[in-house]
């Protein structure tokens, strides 16, 4: 398969053999842009950023570690070595970085620099959040955001601006479907083929346990499977929804949803992970999940001709295993705009750029003092994201006080048998995800709950 796409201004070709060489190694062996470093091959360090630009003509940071060749037909690619202007004259970021001394041994740098000037061209001024995903390890971070504050006030320069390069979708030997109806029918005539939506999973199966996958779909050029619809009380969301549109979608509605993506992954990572991905892998432990199962969504699956609705909850059955036939994929998810309280609580070993031990996701109605409904979701206590249904029974119904949170609270250790593993033991998770309800009440009942910084 011919891959083209535009590279630091220009139109290059790639041949792809399988669909899954990265951009990365491309880059690297058959450019010779040596400027993108490999440093954990995962999604994790952020060494590996470029600046990809789609349609939306949007610039957005992602690694190219775990993207590969087909996820980047007709869009445009910009390196480090693309980032200063043909004459050397250095990029508002690069300056700042040299002014601030933002940079020592050098490694982390070109990725900083990509990120950067991503988010300068895009505005982006929440240096903190937006440099989450690049790691440093000797400057330190006081300086490069010194230095990403002060470019903030630079004009972007013209060189930088790549226009959202036409989406040319090819199905020559790899199969990349322009719309659901393609996909519905390829994936039931193959139904151990591998779908590939932002590859924040898959790219792992390719680059750390060199799985062979074929036969692949690339969904990223289905356009249906992309889009969010406002139908006034709930959002329909495309399946290829990526993290970041799906962060900015609840801003106002569910803020706190939106703070606890903020943590999910890292910009590069949001930018390419989709919500259908998120969903589809099953994992106990993903954040998506727990959320939108406390806000009482609805999962929109797809096989063939035939479409099912079911409540997300019970598309997890058990560890490994979800209601999904062979050939069935995830089409779109319906969130209410209606949960009341909505809360989402992340507890993971870093602040940033981790995987949740605990994710716990609260919502309540309480008419005259009374709770009317609860909806208690976990992620990281059982095989599956999971509902708290003894929780829940004990705040149904009566009145919204501390002791009733209380004894929710205990009603919870029948709900959930923890395991333990590397990020935390059963008895840290069940104490934690009991303590994120007591948290519940005093963030619902105006209480300060920031974990960040001191209460007054
Ligand atoms: C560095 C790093 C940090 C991460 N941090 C977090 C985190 O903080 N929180 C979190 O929840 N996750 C995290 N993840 C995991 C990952 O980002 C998510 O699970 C992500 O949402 C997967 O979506 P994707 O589009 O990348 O899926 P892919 O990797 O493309 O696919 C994942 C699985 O879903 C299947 N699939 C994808 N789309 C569909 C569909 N429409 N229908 C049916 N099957 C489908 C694929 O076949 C595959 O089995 C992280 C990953 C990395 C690499
Ligand atoms: S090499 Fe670490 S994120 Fe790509
Ligand atoms: S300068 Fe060495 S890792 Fe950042």
């Amino acid at each position: 398969m011919n891959i083209t796409f535009s590279l630091n201004g220009k139109a290059v070709t790639a041949q792809s053999d399988t669909g899954l060489e990265t951009l990365l190694d491309h880059l690297r062996l058959d450019h010779g842009l040596n400027g993108t470093k490999e440093g954990c091959n995962e999604g994790d360090c952020g060494a590996c950023s470029v600046i990809v630009t789609g349609q939306d003509g949007v610039p957005r940071a992602m690694n190219a570690c775990i993207l590969m060749l087909p996820q980047i037909q007709g869009k445009a690619v910009r390196t480090v070595e693309g980032v200063s202007a043909p004459d050397g004259t250095l990029h508002p970021v690069q300056q700042a970085m040299v002014d601030h001394h933002g940079s020592q041994c050098g490694f982390c740098t070109p990725g900083f620099i990509t990120t950067m000037a991503a988010n300068h061209a895009g505005g982006i001024t929440n240096h903190e959040t937006a440099l989450a995903g690049n790691l440093c390890r000797c400057t330190g971070y006081a300086p490069i955001l010194r230095a990403a504050k002060a470019a903030e006030q630079m004009d972007v320069p013209v060189w930088i601006k790549d226009a959202g390069a036409g989406d040319v979708a090819s199905t020559d030997g790899i199969f990349c479907p322009s719309n659901a109806d393609e996909l519905a029918g390829w994936y039931a005539a193959n139904p151990d083929a591998t779908l590939i939506a932002g590859g924040t999973d898959v790219g792992l199966w390719v680059t750390k346990q060199l799985r062979d996958l074929a036969p692949v779909a690339f969904l990223g050029h289905a356009k249906d499977l992309t889009g969010i619809q406002d139908q006034g009380d709930a959002w329909r969301i495309g399946a290829m929804a990526t993290i970041t549109e799906v962060m900015d979608l609840v801003k106002d509605v569910y803020p706190s949803l939106h703070t606890m993506l903020a943590r999910y992954g890292s910009p590069q990572v949001r930018n390419a992970a989709t919500i259908g991905g998120n969903i589809a892998n099953g994992s106990p432990i993903g954040d998506g999940p727990p959320a939108l199962i406390a806000a009482g969504a609805t999962l929109h699956l797809r096989q063939g001709d035939a479409r099912r609705d079911l409540a997300l909850e019970d598309f997890f059955i058990e560890y490994g295993q979800q209601d999904r036939a062979p050939g069935e994929f995830v089409e779109a998810i319906t969130l209410p705009k209606t949960a009341r309280n909505l809360r989402c609580y992340k507890l993971s070993k870093r602040f940033d750029q981790d995987i949740s031990a605990v994710c716990g996701c609260l919502s309540v109605d309480v008419a005259n003092g009374i709770v009317t409904q609860a909806r208690v979701a976990f992620g990281g206590m059982a095989g599956t994201p999971k509902r708290a249904p003894l929780a829940e029974a004990a705040l149904m119904g009566q009145p919204w006080i501390a002791e009733t949170v209380a004894q929710a609270a205990q009603a919870m250790a029948g709900d959930f048998t923890p395991l333990s593993d590397m990020r935390a033991s059963a008895d840290y998770r069940m104490a934690t995800a009991q303590n994120m309800l007591t948290r519940f009440f005093a963030d619902v009942t105006g209480q300060t709950t920031a974990i960040q910084g001191v209460n007054p």
